[in-house]
Order: C-alpha cells, then sequence, then structure tokens
C-alpha cells in the first residue's frame, strides 16, 4: 500500500551515489569499493501519526514479528517476500534506566541508560542479526559467517542455529571474553580461533567468502544496520518522540554509531522527531583510529591503528564504517573522544553500583561523559543516553580482576572484593559492625 512503509528499498553506494544491485561478496560498490547503505525511495508521504500507533499497539501483539522490537518498525525496514518470515529470538524492546550514582558522577542532573545488553543474548548485535540473517536465509545460504570481536558471534551463532543454518565464527585468539566465547560453543558455530587480531580475521573472511558460498554477517552488511537502527526508532518512543541532547555510544568497527545516525536522520526527514540529538562517540584510548582522524585529518580519512585495549569489545584498529560514523558526527554535530583504561574500569564499576552493570566497551560512554561534562560540551541539565551495548556477565572475568586487585590505588570505594570469613554468624556480624550503619 503506498504511503504505509518509508518506501522502496534498494542499495545505495555512499561513495558514488550508485543505485547496486549486485554488490560484491563484501558488499562494497562494484563500481568504486565505497560502504552501500539501504536507502528508500518514498512512495508517497507515510502517516507518521499511524505508524507510531502501529508500533506501539504491536507491543501488545500475539505474533513473534510484532513482539520483536526490530520486526515491529517494519515500515522503516525492507521488506521480506511473503514466503519468508523473520528469524527473530525477540530481540529489541529493551529498557531504559535511570543512572542516579553515574549521573552524580559525570556531574549531571539526569542521566538513562538504553540497555542493549538486554538483548535475547547479551548485545545490541541481536537487532542487526534477525534483520541480515533473515536476508541470507532469502538469499538461500546455507552458511552465514563473521570475524568478531565476540558479540556479533554470538548473536549469529545463535540466530543461525534458530534458523536451522550453518555458521562460521573467526575470532582472534586469546583476545575474547569468555562469556561470548562460550556462547558461539553453546549455539554450535564453527568456531575458529585465529592467531590475529580482529583486523586480521577480517582479512581472511575476506578471502574466505570469495572461495565459499558464505554470506558475510559482519556489519558491513547494509542489513545488520537497518536493524540497529531500530534501537534510535524505540529510544525516541520511549522518550515520547522528543529527542534527548545527547546519545553516548561506544565506537569499535562504527556500525553502531552510523546505524544510529541513521536512525535519527531517518526520523527527522520523516517528521517523526523535530531534532537531531547529538550523537558522541567515545573510543578506548588504545583503539581510537576514530578519534586520530578527525584530530588528525577532520575525518577525512583514517590511518589503521594497532589496537590494544582490554575492553576486548571494541579492540579494533580498522574500522569498517568510519565514514559512516564521520558523517554522523558532522550532522549531529557529536564529540568523538578517548577514554584511558583507568577510566574505563571505574566507569564500569559505577554502572554496576547502580544496579545496572555492562560490560568494559559500553562503559567507554560514561567514562567519556564525564569528559565532555569537563570539557563543557555537554551541560549539567542537559538530557543524556548513554547506549550500553553489552551485558554485565560477559566478561566476568574483567570485573573480578577489578575488584579483586586490593593492590590497586584508585577507586578504593568503587571495589568491592570478597571477603573470605570462617563460616560463623558472629564474624559476619563483626564485620557488618565495621561496615558502619
Ligand atoms: N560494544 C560492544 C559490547 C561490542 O561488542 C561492540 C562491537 C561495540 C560496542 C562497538 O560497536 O563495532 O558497531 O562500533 N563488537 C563487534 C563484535 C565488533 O564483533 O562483536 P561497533
Amino acid at each position: 500500500m503506498p504511503g504505509a512503509t518509508i518506501g522502496a528499498p534498494y542499495l545505495r553506494c555512499i561513495g558514488c551515489d550508485a543505485d547496486v544491485t549486485a554488490p560484491t561478496e563484501d558488499f562494497a560498490c562494484p563500481a568504486c569499493g565505497d560502504r552501500l547503505e539501504v536507502a528508500y525511495r518514498p512512495h508517497g508521504a507515510p502517516d507518521s501519526y499511524m505508524m507510531k500507533t502501529l508500533w506501539r499497539v504491536r507491543k501488545i501483539s500475539a505474533t513473534p514479528t510484532d513482539l520483536s522490537g526490530v520486526w515491529r518498525f517494519r515500515e522503516a525496514l525492507p521488506i521480506l517476500p511473503a514466503a519468508f518470515e523473520p528469524v527473530t529470538l525477540r530481540e529489541g524492546n529493551t529498557p531504559l534506566y535511570t543512572l542516579r550514582r553515574c549521573a552524580r558522577a559525570a556531574g549531571v542532573d539526569a542521566l538513562m541508560a538504553k540497555h542493549q545488553g538486554m538483548n535475547p543474548t547479551g548485545s545490541f548485535k541481536d537487532t542487526g542479526m534477525t534483520t541480515a540473517l533473515s536476508m541470507a536465509r532469502v538469499g538461500g545460504f546455507q552458511w552465514v559467517g563473521c570475524a568478531s570481536t565476540g558479540n556479533t558471534s554470538a548473536s549469529m551463532a545463535a540466530y543461525a542455529a534458530h534458523a536451522g543454518m550453518r555458521a562460521l565464527v573467526l575470532i582472534p585468539e586469546g583476545k575474547i571474553a569468555w562469556g561470548k566465547l562460550s556462547q558461539s560453543l553453546d549455539y554450535a558455530a564453527i568456531t575458529c580461533q585465529l592467531k590475529t587480531d580482529f583486523d586480521g580475521c577480517v582479512r581472511v573472511l575476506g578471502e574466505v567468502i570469495r572461495r565459499f558460498p558464505l554470506y558475510l554477517l559482519n556489519s558491513v552488511n547494509p542489513y545488520r544496520l537497518e536493524g540497529q537502527k531500530t534501537t534510535a526508532y524505540e529510544m525516541m518512543e520511549q522518550f515520547g518522540w522528543e529527542p534527548p541532547d545527547h546519545v553516548i555510544v561506544p565506537g569499535g568497527n562504527l556500525g553502531n554509531s552510523s546505524a544510529l545516525g541513521k536512525g535519527f536522520r531517518e526520523m527527522l526527514a520523516l517528521g517523526l522527531i523535530g531534532r537531531l540529538p547529538r550523537l558522541s562517540i567515545i573510543q578506548a584510548s588504545g583503539a581510537n583510529p576514530l578519534v586520530r582522524s578527525m584530530k588528525e585529518f577532520g575525518g577525512e580519512r583514517i590511518e589503521p591503528v594497532r589496537a590494544e585495549t582490554r575492553a576486548t569489545a571494541i579492540r579494533i584498529g580498522n574500522p569498517a564504517s568510519w565514514k559512516k560514523a564521520v558523517a554522523v558526527l558532522r550532522e549531529t554535530g557529536g564529540a568523538c573522544e578517548d577514554v584511558t583504561e583507568a577510566e574505563i574500569a571505574a566507569a564500569k564499576a559505577e554502572i554496576g553500583a547502580d544496579g545496572v552493570g555492562c560490560e568494559p566497551a559500553s562503559a567507554v560512554t560514561l567514562a567519556g561523559l564525564k569528559n565532555l561534562v569537563r570539557s563543557g560540551f555537554v551541560k549539567r541539565g542537559e538530557s543524556v543516553v548513554l547506549v550500553l551495548t553489552g551485558h554485565c556477565l560477559k566478561d566476568p572475568e574483567y570485573t573480578m580482576d577489578f575488584h579483586r586487585d586490593a593492590a590497586a590505588a584508585g577507586d578504593r570505594e568503587l571495589r568491592k572484593p570478597p571477603v573470605v570469613l570462617d563460616a560463623d554468624p558472629a564474624a559476619v556480624i563483626d564485620l557488618l559492625n565495621r561496615m558502619g550503619m
């Protein structure tokens, strides 16, 4: 029905603007080699009131597609052929939490967290996996694959297993969190730990897909970003379609920041929101190619770095979607900063101490916010949303190391190491007394 969706989808090259019908296996433009995005040819003005109402009402429907926090926004997504149901595990519909303690620590009046770790496999990747893996099934593929720092692989493995497809995971050996690796095994993927880093895994997979019929599910796949953009839609719905002043996201391969930015841009064009929030991207200082690109080259080019950070999810030196992320920073007027390992560790413990919790990579958002408040970029009275990308249980080793590190000088009041006592109530009561009333 004309006007019922935002338009007819097609793939557009972000470099030469070509309309691409036959992308390369790694979703590049065959003419100029740049990245692709899903664009929509408008076919009549969609009714924004109708869409907002439909999206809300679907939450109380009984069908899996409506209950998905991604597919309930399907008027803004590529449509699957009638014979295909989306592959869904009820992703999306994630909570918005208030962070009181973190707000005080950062120096803002109010702080919210959109917790994407509350997705079925514990990270935001599920919101893009449901769309891209559904496209793989439409394309008739048996095999899907990805290079990953652990969350994409966990998500892909789950969705592939659920769809009855086979999954190949390439991860850097020794540099991913156990929670994530164990998920990939549990969801029965073929898991290869390569003796290289994430960027090396991407290179190997790029060669594999040229020689083997395997559908690529890294975030260069534009259908991943379409699913991930719905988080922006959902966030605006949760805010009554009144955007916050700032949205802050971690930056790794830069797919997520690009996707959220695309969501906000589309909503503005559709008249669903009246202005854009500033979208800021935070990287770890040991893995900060975008920060350097912005500072040294004004975002015009990027130089890969040798990435090192204990926030392994964002241990990425050569981000695929950097051009899209630069466009988002420019359009929304967002900041791009990096934070130290110590700042990440403290921020993670503070988010935990608010009863919310997240994995290390997600905590860069709070660490970054503190710096942005200090520099005056974020004002005390402005509204801020941190996008927490992964669940606290993804990387328990990191958490244990932080709290058990009794020798550490800083963040004493944040460290809560387990206390070993005799099995004696008096010992426990004595401990409580020493804690004070
Ligand atoms: N936060 C978490 C928890 C992640 O897993 C990732 C990326 C990011 C942030 C960064 O998002 O890459 O879109 O900029 N993880 C990927 C993976 C690379 O393989 O799981 P990005």
